[in-house]
């Protein structure tokens, strides 16, 4: 377990969890992973821990820096148990008196996971000295949690950024340079979309913030709590933010559904083929093969969504309700959306889903097209109609090329 040098006295030391696929809901294909960060200078900083179970993991990386127990302080920029799960353990290792610095909100969070366990933690009050120089803070209240703050080094540029600008990924590789763009650019889509999204305001203005202060030129590193460490040119990552923040719908579409007896598949294939037709990028999907996380990627880019389920028992199909609760949670903006779905009797799925995707705060402007028992050429028309009505309204909000 070797620790990676960033720069001559700054050093990665998290873990690495090539098993995890469900990260609280949220597909994590690729694994994940936990970066710990040790500044050694006259006081001797841990930046963040990592999920409970790595403790081992990270005390043997910092090990092969320092001895553990001459760790002077921690600083937890983010409370989420990923990155404060391991604290008990690793504190025990480098001494429980240490002070573990937190924001106000962290300090009530952490508080609150680590009951009876005599951690001392204690809230930023200032910059905290690491020796040659201090360690400033930047509270960033709801990226993406009340307790998130950043943490900067102002002589070395180097930027502590907790979940911001962070990858599900877990790779050899620790750095942006070690990787092309077009590989790291789709990571970074899929992360903010699941685990950004509803705080694109708060992001903005932080992002508006360090520009107005003329930060953005002394950023010359970027550590964050999950994948790369962005030391080619942070600029590219934080352009990215500003770029995603706005939520512009691109000429886009995601057909979504679950079907039980294929007839609202029948369906979502017709009008896939009518959004194609149209010139739309229409991205198919399946519940029954399609993770409601990879839906949430590729629906944030899009300008439109529509979503098919039947009705079962006078309901929408329960995967649907479950990809919808998610969407919901994620506060999407700038969304098209439409309805559609068959039924034997009653037929109250596609409407239950149009009802839903007004309340998640969509444009719907059209009604949902439902179909009773298998479609045959005549019922499949109203679906022609509907794809060429989506289609309008994605050109007027992308504009006409894609
Ligand atoms: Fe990586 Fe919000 O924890």
């Amino acid at each position: 377990m070797e620790p990676i040098k960033i720069t001559d006295n700054i050093y990665w030391v998290g873990a690495v969890d090539y098993d995890i696929r469900d990260f609280h809901g949220y597909l994590t294909p690729h694994g994940s992973t936990y970066n710990a960060y040790l500044i050694v200078d006259k006081k001797i900083t841990l930046i963040d821990a990592v999920k409970h179970g790595f403790e081992d993991e990270l005390l043997s990386r910092i090990s092969k820096v320092v001895d553990p127990s001459k760790i002077d302080q921690v600083v937890s920029n983010h409370a989420e148990m990923d990155h404060s799960g391991a604290l008990p353990g690793t504190l025990r290792a480098i001494g429980i008196e240490k002070p573990v610095y937190a924001s106000a909100m962290g300090v009530k969070n952490l508080s609150g996971q680590f009951k009876g366990a005599g951690l001392n933690i204690k809230p930023i009050a200032g910059p905290l000295d690491v020796g040659s120089d201090n360690l400033v803070f930047v509270e960033t209240r709801m990226i993406h949690w009340p307790d998130s703050m950043f943490s900067f080094l102002p002589s070395q540029g180097v930027l502590f950024s907790q979940d911001g600008f962070g990858m599900h990924l877990a790779a050899p590789e620790r750095f942006d340079d070690e990787v092309d763009e077009d590989f790291w650019r789709p990571l970074a889509l899929n992360y903010f979309a699941n685990i950004l999204t509803p705080y694109t305001a708060q992001i903005a203005k932080v992002l508006e913030k360090v520009t107005a202060d003329g930060l953005v030129p002394q950023i010359k590193v970027i550590c964050p709590d999950h994948g790369f460490v962005w030391r080619k040119d942070p600029a590219k990552i934080l352009s990215l933010y500003s770029e995603l923040v706005q939520q512009k719908p691109k000429r886009k579409a995601v057909i979504v559904f679950d079907t039980m007896w294929h007839s609202t598949e029948y369906m979502a294939r017709e009008l896939t083929d009518h959004l194609s037709r149209q010139g739309i990028e229409t991205h198919y999907y399946s519940l029954k093969n399609r993770h409601r996380s990879a839906v949430a990627t590729e629906c944030y880019e899009a300008a439109a969504i529509i979503v098919g389920s039947p009705t079962i028992n006078n309901q929408m199909f329960p995967s649907v309700a479950d990809l919808l609760c998610y969407l919901k949670s994620l506060k999407m903006k700038n969304k098209i959306a439409a309805a559609f779905g068959s039924h034997g009797w009653s037929g109250e799925g596609a409407k239950l889903v149009q009802a839903e995707l007004k309340t998640m705060g969509y444009n719907v402007p059209f009604d949902e097209v439902r179909v009773q028992w298998v479609p045959n050429e005549q019922d499949l028309l109203p679906l022609k109609a509907l794809g060429q009505s989506i289609s309008e309204e994605i050109k007027k909000v992308a504009g006409d090329k894609a």
